[in-house]
């Protein structure tokens, strides 16, 4: 199959309330890039699994992300929106990477050691093994393009030693059978913008996360007008006014962290709100801050409780999605496949 030269993908798992992270450092980036490039994205419920998931929540959860996607602008007519489940080539796929992976490389994933704590033993096999799934997620479409926020950068660089590692060990065969001098692309991380990390607002130097205790620490997508105005009105600041330049905010986590906050939700720079806001007390900052932030997440709240109530039309769009992507990744993977040597009964004459 030829390879593409452009080709977005991302993922987004379906692991409770998507907050502002999840949005200003992935989904506002997947919307803007529908207009230049082919787009797929996709609700990975396999690497949910990982963890323990309540089969009760995965259902609605899956919906929740997808809801979450169309209200934020994905057009999932125009671009690809199915659930990763749906799709065996990304299990697939995953294995032969896991024979390709090195324990090495996987040791080295800091976010394995955040999540699975001092309990390594206990931890799945599936949690040490995601970052392959992540790869064939990505490599299963030979996606060039990747957008992410932050804390997904390692993995990005493990997908690519993955990609060059198979390039190298099968550069023989991919060559003999035609597929040119490589087969898999090193997709490049699309990390950009001022808030590819958002931070905690309870404490500017933990990242905003779903799994935080304190639903004060983040802003959900789904919150209501009364509780983002809320939560952004204590959110943790410090006793200095806000500086004029960015440089001013090294060492104040907390005022950094809003400052670009604000800058995401206004598509704008730190450097152009500290012209506006800078020398000022937080009060003022905070309110139109939580104007802001009011009227760029309501309507997305909104459509997403609306289409929520609409399960058939969401099982429709990841049934339709996932069909789109198999007649990506299942060539793609009978390639591999091929590559690799298996023997491929559809081949046989
Ligand atoms: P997940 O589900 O944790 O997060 C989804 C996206 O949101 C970004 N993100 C943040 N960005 C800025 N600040 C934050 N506080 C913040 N929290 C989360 C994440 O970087 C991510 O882009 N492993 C991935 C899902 C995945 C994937 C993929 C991504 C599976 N396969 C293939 C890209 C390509 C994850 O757990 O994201």
């Amino acid at each position: 199959m030829k390879a593409p030269t452009h080709r977005v993908f991302s993922g987004v798992q379906p692991t409770g309330n998507l907050h502002l992270g999840n949005y200003l450092g992935a989904i506002t980036r997947f919307v803007t890039l529908q207009d230049e490039f082919e787009c797929i994205y996709c609700v990975v419920d396999l690497h949910a699994v990982t963890v323990w998931q309540d089969p009760a929540d995965l259902a609605r959860t899956t919906r929740e992300v997808t809801a979450a996607f169309i209200a934020c602008g994905i057009d999932p007519k125009k671009h690809i929106v199915f659930n990763q489940s749906q799709v065996v080539q990304h299990a697939e796929l995953a294995w032969l990477f896991n024979c390709i992976a090195r324990m090495g490389w996987l040791n080295r994933m800091t976010q394995f050691k955040e999540k699975a704590g001092k309990h390594k033993e206990n931890a799945s096999v599936g949690l040490f093994a995601y970052p392959n799934l992540m790869a064939a997620d990505i490599l299963a479409y030979r996606a060039t393009h990747v957008p992410v926020g932050e804390d997904q950068k390692q993995h990005l660089e493990l997908t690519r030693d993955i990609a060059q590692k198979f390039n190298i060990d099968y550069a023989k065969s991919i060559d003999s059978h035609g597929f040119g001098e490589t087969y898999f692309p090193l997709p490049e991380p699309l990390i950009q913008g001022p808030a590819t990390r958002v931070m905690s607002l309870r404490d500017g130097t933990k990242k905003m996360s779903k799994s935080d205790p304190s639903d004060y620490s983040r802003i959900n997508l789904t919150d209501d007008a009364d509780a983002v105005a809320l939560k952004v009105r204590k959110a943790k600041t410090d006793p200095e006014p806000l500086p004029s330049e960015a440089e001013g905010l090294a060492k104040r986590p907390e005022a950094e962290n809003l400052v670009g906050i604000y800058a995401a939700l206004a598509d704008t720079t730190k450097e152009e709100i500290l012209r506006q806001f800078g020398g000022g007390q937080f009060s003022a900052f905070k309110q139109a801050l939580a104007d802001l932030a009011v009227e760029r997440l309501g309507p997305i709240g909104a459509e997403m409780n609306r289409l929520v109530k609409d399960p058939a039309y969401i099982d429709q769009v990841l049934h339709d999605g996932a069909e789109k992507a198999r007649l990506i990744a299942g060539p793609v993977l009978h390639d591999v496949k091929t590559i690799m040597g298996f023997v491929q009964p559809r081949l046989l004459k």
